[in-house]
């Protein structure tokens, strides 16, 4: 049976890290007989320039259609001016939300061979690997009333953070699930000394963590939990947190891996469809340069590979790959130390370096 995957590249550097995934994949595809239909469509600005909006209705129907969707980037400059609904950032949210994709699994694992490239003490990161599963369409992102108008003659801009506790109980769930399968500690993150809509959160935790007697579960408030990532990262197993906080963890989090540009993500419903994107975003500053990183995206590829296609074999081959060509000194700028035994390439050198040892 043939899976269909819809590749959305988007704007900036979502463009050049594309076909470096969709490369890696339909190797992998052919080594482990897996039958893929790859469909491509325009998301976020490049939407906006040919159609006006930031998805149109037949990508979203292709998207609602695809047993996974590959993201690349949305968002930039070009479009930072328009009216905030017509965003290109808007695409990639009405994607998470049309599609139920609650629950974003955000990965953070230190490379051996990048010990040195993070900004933190190398002993601090040496072998870190967490997990921060961030709640993806409720929270302040979504609530209403949200806005801004006029009020006692001067402007009030608003915005309401809810959670259900059945939106409460589905993601925490999901962060016990990854925990049992992982180190078995679930650290759930609020802020429930000042937000009632954080209390409800730990007291839902509470409660079902009674059907995970193996998981150790506590509690930490966010302000505290940016400060630990930084101080003992390695304390963490599994974070699990609203979908503001885990925005925010999680870029504190990818730094400790050296470089945005490491970082992939999965974005999943109750099935096994999916969303999968790198967390570096469009990176304005480099696109076009031929020189951004692609390992974020072809590691969302192997996530990919294992939630959606069940191909966990297929997903270790790309993850060792990227491993190996690490280990051999390969570096895009963003990674590179300018250290001896280091190459620095461009996107197109990573990508060759990464076909060379999924081939070998
Ligand atoms: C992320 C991004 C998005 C978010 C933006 C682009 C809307 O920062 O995926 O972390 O805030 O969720
Ligand atoms: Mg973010």
């Amino acid at each position: 049976m043939s899976n269909m995957i819809l590749a959305l590249a988007g704007d900036g550097v979502g463009a050049e890290v594309m076909p470096a995934a969709l490369e890696v994949l339909c190797q992998v595809a052919k080594t482990s007989r897996l039958d893929l239909e790859i469909r491509e469509a325009l998301v976020g600005g490049a939407s906006i320039d040919e159609h006006g909006v930031p998805i149109a209705d037949d990508t979203f129907a292709l998207a609602r259609g695809a047993d996974a969707v590959l993201l690349g980037a949305v968002g930039g400059p070009k479009w930072d001016d328009l009216p905030f609904g017509k965003r290109p950032e808007r695409g990639l949210l009405e994607l998470r939300r049309g599609l139920e994709l609650f629950a974003n699994l955000r990965p953070v694992r230190v490379f051996d061979a990048l010990t040195d490239a993070s900004s933190l003490k190398s002993e601090l990161v040496r072998g870190l690997d967490l997990l921060v599963v961030r709640e993806l369409t409720g929270g302040i992102y979504f609530g209403k009333p949200r806005g801004i108008e006029v009020r006692n003659n001067e402007r009030c801009g608003f915005n309401t953070l809810v959670y259900s506790e059945s939106e409460i109980e589905r993601i925490v769930r999901v962060g016990f699930e990854s925990a049992k399968k992982r180190g078995g500690r679930l650290t759930s993150v609020d802020k429930s000394n000042v937000l009632e809509a954080t209390v409800l959160w730990r007291e839902v935790a509470e409660t079902v963590a009674t059907d995970y007697p193996d998981v150790t579960l506590d509690h930490m408030l966010v302000d505290n939990a940016g400060m630990q990532l930084v101080r003992a990262p390695k304390q963490f197993d599994v974070i699990v947190t609203t979908n503001m906080f885990g925005d925010i963890l999680s870029d504190v989090a990818a730094m400790l891996t050296g470089s945005l540009g490491m970082l992939p993500s999965a974005s999943l419903s109750a099935g096994t469809a999916g969303l999968y994107e790198p967390v570096h975003g469009t990176a304005p500053d480099i696109a076009g340069k031929g020189i951004v990183n692609p390992l974020a995206m072809i590691l969302s590829v192997a996530m990919m590979l294992r939630y959606s296609l069940d191909a966990p074999d297929a997903a270790a081959d790309i993850e060792r790959a990227v491993a190996a060509t690490l280990d051999a000194g390969y570096r895009t700028r963003d990674i590179a130390l300018g250290l001896p035994g280091e190459t620095e390439v461009g996107t197109i050198g990573m990508l060759d370096a990464v076909m060379a040892r999924l081939t070998a």
